[in-house]
């Protein structure tokens, strides 16, 4: 048995937890949009095609913010062919990921489908085809009350009042080399500055983001971040980080600790945003938004579904791209990419889970068929459940193991929050150890605990592995269950934590 003691104080608090840090991602890619979440003659689905089995989940999921149209999709996407009579709007080839784009679902069907799930929608613009006019124009007709073109034509398309959407992506990853538009961070770093510039003079209220880098292991990253904010830093509120991470072959260990990757990342980008605003002698601070992040098995695949064997394939609708289906390894990996989050709340202000339906994704439905729940859902759900009101800072003592690729790692990863109001701790914990359950002790100073409220674990289930994975026969096998034996009084709580395993405990507390 591994060991792990916790310390939390209710004095020591980074801050609020963001709520959209809950966020999630919908691309037009793959069956994201169409059999994801529309599908017009699905059973399920109401006048307007959107299924409302998956509608269900989504609200489960309790994603918060959701971006929107893409990723690579929206680097060579014309938001205008989404709007007006269906009958009208263009077929076009996606470049981006070799799909025929009907056009059918665009930004009305999106608001009205974010209005039914009761998500933020936070909307990318196309920076790599596009620029500064088509920019202008898209905050113009979603934003603008009435009495021009184009916000006459929005109420002529359906929306007399604006969708009055607040947050904006300049683009999507143009530091990538894979980006349809791609540009080197001088360019982009222009381009973001007056495209900004010109949507502020729209619409002042709204929220930008910069594209950051698409991993911390891009050539260009920190240097990207520093010149990009050096241009842009007055006209953008958030810095973008994307991330992804799958086990290679032989090394769990690592892929384990892929949150001290995540940890780096966003302490790098922190670093980074405040050198330029020292050098720049700028007042405000650029937050951070980790817009892309989970884990996704870009290499050592061959199947169908992987963007080379999709592409030869040929041009087609809505062909399935990358439906990774996720184990219990990756769940216990998306707590701890959750909890790193969580830690970095005061300055990591939005985060987008990539993506909500099908594509890399904690939500599985098929053409006609059902939808169910990914081993990755449980973690994401239960903290956008509870991960409510202060992030405690906490003092962690974990015995450790060691990984190629990070060294000695921490055995168990642990994030928490106290929300005032309902008197309520909630601890999420992590146990890495493959073999070994993990005792662990939490010291709560300035709390008096009245008794366990919820405990609940995520472990291998009985006769799997830790390769066992939810399917449409078999959707509720790998899932959340009661945690035996956790106990609190007093200022303490003990729990022991099976091997690879992702729980969640949550307490009844009074101060002290
Ligand atoms: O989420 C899948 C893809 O990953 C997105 O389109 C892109 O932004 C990233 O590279």
């Amino acid at each position: 048995m591994s060991r792990a003691r916790i310390t939390l104080d209710r004095d020591f608090t980074i801050g609020e937890v963001p709520r959209r840090l809950f966020g999630s991602f919908v691309e037009h890619m793959g069956r994201c949009v169409y059999t994801g979440i529309y599908e017009p003659g699905h059973p399920e689905a109401d006048e307007n095609g959107f299924r409302q089995d998956v509608l269900k989940l989504v609200k489960e999921l309790g994603a918060t913010v959701i971006r929107y149209p893409g990723g690579n999709f929206v680097s060579g996407y014309n938001w205008e062919d989404g709007v007006g009579p269906r009958e009208n709007r263009p077929r076009r080839l996606d470049g981006a990921w070799h799909t025929l784009e009907t056009n059918a679902f665009g930004l009305h069907e999106f608001v009205d489908w974010s209005r039914q799930a009761g998500t933020e929608i936070m909307e990318a613009i196309n920076l790599g085809t596009r620029g500064v006019d088509a920019a202008r124009e898209i905050v113009e007709y979603a934003n603008h009350p009435g009495g021009t073109y184009l916000s006459d034509l929005r109420a002529k398309n359906g929306h007399k009042d604006p969708f009055d959407i607040k947050l904006w992506c300049l683009g999507n990853e143009m530091d990538g080399p894979w980006q349809i538009g791609h540009k080197t961070a001088e360019e982009y770093g222009r381009l973001a500055q007056e495209a900004a510039k010109a949507m502020r003079f729209v619409d002042p209220d709204i929220e930008l983001v910069a594209c950051g880098s698409s991993s911390s292991a891009m050539p260009t990253f920190g240097a990207w971040e520093q010149t990009v904010l050096t241009h842009a830093y007055e006209e953008v509120d958030y810095v973008s980080l994307h991330a992804y991470y799958q086990e290679h072959e032989g090394d769990v260990g690592s892929f384990l600790a892929s949150a001290v990757d995540t940890d780096y990342f966003i302490e790098s980008v922190i670093a980074t945003a405040d050198a330029v605003r020292a050098k720049g002698k700028h007042k405000k601070h650029v937050n951070l938004s980790f817009d892309e992040w989970n884990v996704w098995y870009q290499r050592g695949l061959d199947t169908e579904d992987q963007p080379s064997q999709v592409a030869k394939a040929g041009w087609r609708e809505h062909p399935r791209v990358i439906e990774d289906k996720y184990n219990v390894t990756d769940a216990v990996v998306v707590g701890t990419l959750l909890n790193s989050l969580l830690r970095h709340g005061d300055r990591v202000k939005i985060a987008n889970q990539a993506q909500l339906v099908n594509v890399i994704a904690p939500i599985l439905s098929e053409e006609n068929g059902p939808a169910w729940r990914q081993t990755i859902f449980h973690p994401f759900a239960r903290m956008a459940e509870l991960a409510k009101g202060q992030i405690l800072r906490l003092s962690v003592d974990s015995d450790k193991y060691e990984n190629t690729r990070f060294g000695d790692t921490d055995l168990v990863d642990v994030s928490a929050t106290w929300n005032e109001e309902t008197g309520r701790v909630a601890l999420f914990v992590a146990n890495r150890g493959l073999e070994e359950a993990a005792d662990v002790e939490v010291a709560l100073r300035g709390f008096d605990a009245r008794r366990v409220l919820r405990a609940e674990v995520l472990e291998i289930p009985e006769g799997g592995n830790r390769f066992t994975v939810n399917s449409q026969g078999n959707p509720d096998q790998v899932g959340l269950k009661p945690l035996e034996g956790a106990k609190a009084s007093g200022s303490e709580l003990r729990a022991t934590l099976p091997a690879l395993s992702w729980a969640v405990i949550e307490l009844d507390v009074v101060k002290n």
